[in-house]
This record gives structure tokens, sequence and C-alpha cells, in this order.
């Protein structure tokens, strides 16, 4: 009787035939042999599956790359002329910006209806200093010194212009007089102090020209950082496959037509329905400004950076949601109807457009002006 090799088994010996014994073990050996190549078989399969489709992923992306980076582009660190702001000017301007001395009653200041520090950065059709809503919809300021004109019109060509007119805007701050606030400012010692650091080589530093300065020395620091950027930048991981496929969305679609450059928008005025018509027809827009007719409801095309969270849309305000601008947007201006799940994934994209910082804050808990 030979042994069974295999697993010496007392049953081989007891079956008391040698052949069959013989012919169970080999048998076995096989299946031993199998079952030990079987996983690495399994285990390779799975790596060359995980590399071949990685290395897919990766050049899907760089393609995708390649082709954003053609209209649009990361924000840059620096705003233009901040290159000029010392240290102890943004501070005043910061000073300034929370102040609400800057409004006729106390009650509000630039921080009310443009929130910098936390997820709340448009407030929709804010209220004024005594109580009256705004004609327009607060854009946020967040990364608004990289655009080519400010306001919806464009009508200030700077955030210095820019900030001169809320500050006496009776439907805003509602200041009688730029002496006023001058005086006003004036009477603190903490603003005497800083003024005189800020702006040591001139024998008068209360005039607006230095508050403006100042305030928009603070706003030119509200520079965001992004996904989309860390994307653009040569990270592939930094988009999921669902937002990756909503920028691709966005640039089939045509809507970086409009909403180019780093901003994605920011730097041209264009007709709110191109294709059709839009249905407020009260705000004229840049005409109000030219007095041409051609500009009849031109706005300056709303940046996408942090527009997640930046809701309610438009100049009016109108859209509720980020779903509801995007498919708006789409029948507008490009004659075009997208999918829920289009639009969904236009949505996605656009949460990778959030400051990575502010989108993780809450809401500061101020009452909605609506
Ligand atoms: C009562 C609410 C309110 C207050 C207070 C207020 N703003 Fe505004 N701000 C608005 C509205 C509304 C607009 C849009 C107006 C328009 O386009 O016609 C705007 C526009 C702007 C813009 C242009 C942004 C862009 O993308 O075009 C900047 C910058 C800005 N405000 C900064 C300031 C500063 C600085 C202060 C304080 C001195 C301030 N705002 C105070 C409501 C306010
Ligand atoms: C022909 C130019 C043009 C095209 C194409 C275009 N947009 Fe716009 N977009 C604008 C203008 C102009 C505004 C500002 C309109 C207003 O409020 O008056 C705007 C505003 C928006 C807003 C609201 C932003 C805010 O902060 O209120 C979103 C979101 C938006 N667009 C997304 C899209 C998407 C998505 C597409 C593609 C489907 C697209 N846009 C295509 C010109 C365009």
């Amino acid at each position: 009787m030979e042994f069974c090799l295999a697993c010496w088994e007392r049953f081989c010996y007891a079956a008391g035939n040698p052949r069959l014994n013989m012919q169970r073990a080999f048998a076995f050996e096989e299946d031993a042999r199998f079952r030990k190549f079987f996983p690495r078989l399994f285990m390779i399969g799975i790596s060359v599956s995980i590399t071949t489709s990685s290395v897919a992923a990766a050049t899907d992306a760089a393609t995708l790359r390649a082709r954003a980076l053609e209209v649009l582009a990361p924000l840059p660190t620096k705003m233009p002329g901040a290159e000029n702001d010392t240290l102890v000017l943004m501070r005043l301007g910061r000073k300034l910006y929370f102040d609400k001395r800057l409004s006729a009653n106390d009650t509000i200041s630039c921080n009310t209806c443009h929130e910098t520090g936390s997820r709340a950065t448009y407030r929709g059709q804010s209220l004024g200093a005594f109580g009256k809503p705004t004609e327009r919809n607060s854009p946020t300021v967040l990364n608004a010194g990289f655009q080519f004109a400010q306001f919806w019109d464009g009508r200030a060509a700077d955030l210095e212009s820019q900030a001169r007119e809320p500050m006496l805007n009776p439907d805003e701050m509602g200041m009688p007089a730029e002496a006023v606030l001058l005086k006003r400012l004036r009477a603190s010692w903490n603003y005497r102090y800083r003024f005189a650091q800020s702006f040591p080589d001139t024998a008068e530093p209360f005039t607006i020209a230095n508050v403006t300065r100042a305030i928009a020395a603070y706003e030119r620091t509200l520079v965001t950082h992004d996904r989309f950027d860390d994307f653009l930048k040569g990270s592939n991981y930094s988009l999921s496959r669902a937002e990756r496929k909503g920028l691709e969305l966005f640039l089939d679609r045509g809507c970086a037509q409009c909403h180019n450059g780093p901003g994605l928008g920011g730097n041209s005025f264009q007709k709110i329905g191109l294709k059709n018509p839009y249905a407020n027809t009260t705000d004229l827009g840049r005409a109000k400004i030219t007095g041409n007719e051609a500009d009849r409801f031109k706005f300056k095309v709303s940046p996408l950076r942090n527009v997640a969270l930046t809701q309610p849309y438009f100049h009016d305000g109108q859209a509720g949601t980020l779903m509801e601008a995007i498919r708006q947007m789409a029948y507008l201006q490009l004659d075009k109807e997208l999918t829920r799940d289009e639009a969904g994934s236009i949505e996605a994209f656009f949460h990778s457009l959030s400051d990575q910082r502010r989108a993780l804050r809450p809401h500061s808990g101020l009452p909605a002006q609506q």
C-alpha cells in the first residue's frame, strides 16, 4: 500500500485502494495549487485594473484640465493693487468695514450686507439703515477686486470708488454728508491713532479718499482658495468624478463663453435673456448708466467663485436656489434645456468653487434680511 502524501488521511489507508487514493491525492494537490494560484491571479487582476483605470482617470483629468485652462484660470494669490497696501492700512480698513458708525443711525456696517467671514457671503435684497430694502441683490465682496468693474451694472471702476457710494446712499448706510462721517471718525482716539499711522505723510489723514482707500485695502485681502484651483494647478483628485463631469458639462454647454477667466465671470457685460427674455424687465441694467439702447438688460457677468455660498441669485435675487439659477441660465442665455442630472452635475462642480475655510463655517446667526 502506498502512502497518500497529500493529506495523510486515515481514510485513504482504510479505503484499501491505492490507485484511487493516489488519484485523490493528485486531485487534492492540483486543487491546492489552484487555490494558492487563484488569489494571486485575483490580486494581479485587481491591481492591473486599478492601474489601468487610474491611468485612464489621470489622462481624463489631464485632458479636462487642459481644456479648462483654455478659458479658465486659477485665481492669483494677490489682487491687483495689493502690492501698495500696508498692514496698518488693511487693519484700519477691516475696522471700518465692520464698524456700524459708518451708518447714519449706527445700525449697520458693510459686513451686515456682505459678510466676509462665514458661509453667508450674500444677503439677498438687504435692508438699509432705515429699513428700506436695497434695489438689487447684494453681491459678495470676496474676490470682488479681481473684477473689471464694480456693481451689477459696472458703474464703479474699482473698489475705492465703489466704497464711497454705500455710506452716502440713503437706502444703504444713509450718512447725510461726507463731513458728518469724517467728524464721527475723528472723534475716536482709536481712529485718530490708526489714520495717523496709515497715512503718515499727510497733514490731514481724515479724508473720504483715505477712508475708501483703507476699506479697499482690506477688501483686497479677501482672496479665497478652493479645490477647483488645486485641480487646475495639477491635483487630479481635488475634484470628485461628479464634479469633473459637471466641469465638462459647463464647458460643453457653453457657460464659459461668458463665465471665463480666473473668476469664472466678472470680466464682461452681457444681456440677461440673450436667447429667451428674462421675466423681470424693471431693471434696465447698464443702459441706466450709459443711456445706450444696446445696453438694455446688460449686467456684469457674475463671477462664480463661491457661488454655492451666495444664494439668492441674479441681480434681483429672483432665483432662490443654485439649481434654479443653473437651469434658468441655460434656457435664458443658451436656449438649452438641462435635465435635472445635468444641472445637478454643474451644481456639484460649483461646490468645488467654495472657499475651503468659509464653506465649513456656519452662518453668523444674523437675522436673514430678505
Ligand atoms: C444695505 C446693504 C449694503 C450695505 C450696508 C453695503 N452694501 Fe455694498 N452692496 C449692496 C448692494 C445691494 C450692492 C449691489 C448694488 C448694485 O449693483 O447696484 C452692493 C455692491 C457692493 C460691491 C460691488 C461688488 C460687485 O461684485 O460688483 C462692493 C465691493 C460693496 N458693495 C462693498 C461695500 C462696502 C465696502 C460697504 C461699506 C462701506 C458696503 N458695500 C455696504 C448692499 C450693501
Ligand atoms: C451670454 C452670457 C452667459 C452665458 C452663456 C451664461 N451666463 Fe450665467 N450669467 C450671465 C450674466 C450676465 C449673469 C448675471 C445676470 C443677472 O443677474 O443680471 C449670469 C449669472 C449667472 C449665475 C448667478 C450668479 C449670481 O451670483 O447671482 C449663475 C449661477 C450662472 N450665471 C450660471 C451659468 C451657467 C451654469 C451657464 C451655462 C449653462 C451660464 N451661466 C451661461 C451671463 C451668461
